[in-house]
């Protein structure tokens, strides 16, 4: 008689942790575990030993720069956030743009037609999806409940095997945010961005890989798409930065720009919380520059799957007794 073992699998047990079983956005895109990391990958496989990133986008791009040794230099951005270039970008450069708020498609598609050596940072911008021969990056935790996690998109690998990251460690603040509060869970979710510096390249964890396959991705776009649209209606005509976006842009946050920085604080006073994007700016711009004042004066307001038009009208209404 044929003895049946049971080799690997475990059976029984405790029951896991439930998540709803669906699909993820990029299935064909390389896995893994931090936006910052997915440009030190690009970095490896084209060998390049110069950058040009704009003034006006977030610090942690400096680590794979500072690792692998490669100089960078910074650009201007003009009023509509698209880049000013005015300089050579040689043959071992590259030249790096951000997809602003997940409303610069527009600018994307004209710079992968006019840019060699172009990487664009989807960090902001999940829902765009990427140029074909376009190395481009994204990070999943700006749009979605997750510690971690990028996608990368490049026409050849990097021969390395990668190891695959683990996140248990990194969930307190998401944990938190549900059993407590976002309040409560702010100083952990501090923390977890520490936690994420300087981490080698690995693959994505099965556990962020599993939360991301359990979202449904339509919903979400459609609720920011709508939650924007709304915030547009009622406070474009305040709003003196010029949003030309495309229908089909999925933002990350409604950029409302005011000649008042003070306004970002008070929302704050009233438990609206905005972010300041980004912190590094007032560092590496001139205090007279755009980018100085775009990371002083714009209020990020979040337009995410969390919120309804009732939300949107809540600060709206927030809003139009400060302004
Ligand atoms: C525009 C932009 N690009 C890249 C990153 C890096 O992503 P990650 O934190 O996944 O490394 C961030 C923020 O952290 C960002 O704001």
């Amino acid at each position: 008689m044929e003895t049946i073992t049971h080799a690997a699998k475990t059976i029984g047990g405790y029951i896991p942790l439930e998540l709803s079983k669906g699909a993820v956005y990029y299935p064909n895109l390389i896995a893994l575990n931090t936006g910052r990391n997915a440009l030190e990958y690009i970095l490896r496989i084209r060998k390049y030993t110069s950058i040009y990133l704009p003034y006006f986008t977030c610090g942690v791009l400096l680590e794979p720069l500072k690792k692998l040794n490669v100089k960078y230099h910074f650009y201007h951005i003009d009023e509509d956030l698209d880049p000013v270039i005015d300089f050579e970008i040689g043959e071992r450069s590259c030249f790096l743009y951000t997809n602003y708020f997940g409303i610069k498609t527009a600018t994307v598609k004209r710079l992968a037609k006019e840019i060699k050596h172009l990487i664009i940072d989807n960090a902001q911008a999940f829902f765009c999806e990427p140029i074909a021969n376009c190395d481009t990056f994204y990070s999943c935790r700006k749009f979605f409940g997750v510690p971690d996690g990028a996608y990368l998109n490049i026409s050849t690998q990097l021969g390395l095997s990668l190891k695959q990251d683990q996140s248990t460690d990194r969930f307190s603040h998401l944990i938190k945010s549900i059993d407590l509060n976002i309040e409560e869970g702010y100083a952990d979710y501090i923390a977890n961005n520490n936690v994420l510096c300087h981490n080698e390249i690995k693959k994505m964890s099965v556990l962020t890989a599993t939360i991301l396959a359990s979202i449904d991705y339509e919903k979400c776009a459609q609720i920011r798409k709508s939650n924007f649209a709304y915030l547009d209606e009622h406070l474009g005509e305040e709003n003196i930065l010029r949003l030309n976006f495309s229908g089909d842009d999925v933002p990350m946050i409604y950029p409302l720009l005011l000649e008042d920085p003070s306004i970002k604080k008070q929302l704050i006073n009233q438990k609206i919380f905005v972010a300041t994007y980004w912190p590094n700016v007032f560092e590496w711009a001139n205090a007279d520059s755009f980018e100085f004042f775009l990371a002083a004066n714009l209020v990020s307001i979040p337009i995410d799957h969390r919120y309804s038009l009732a939300d949107m009208a809540l600060i709206v209404k927030a809003l139009k007794q400060l302004i």
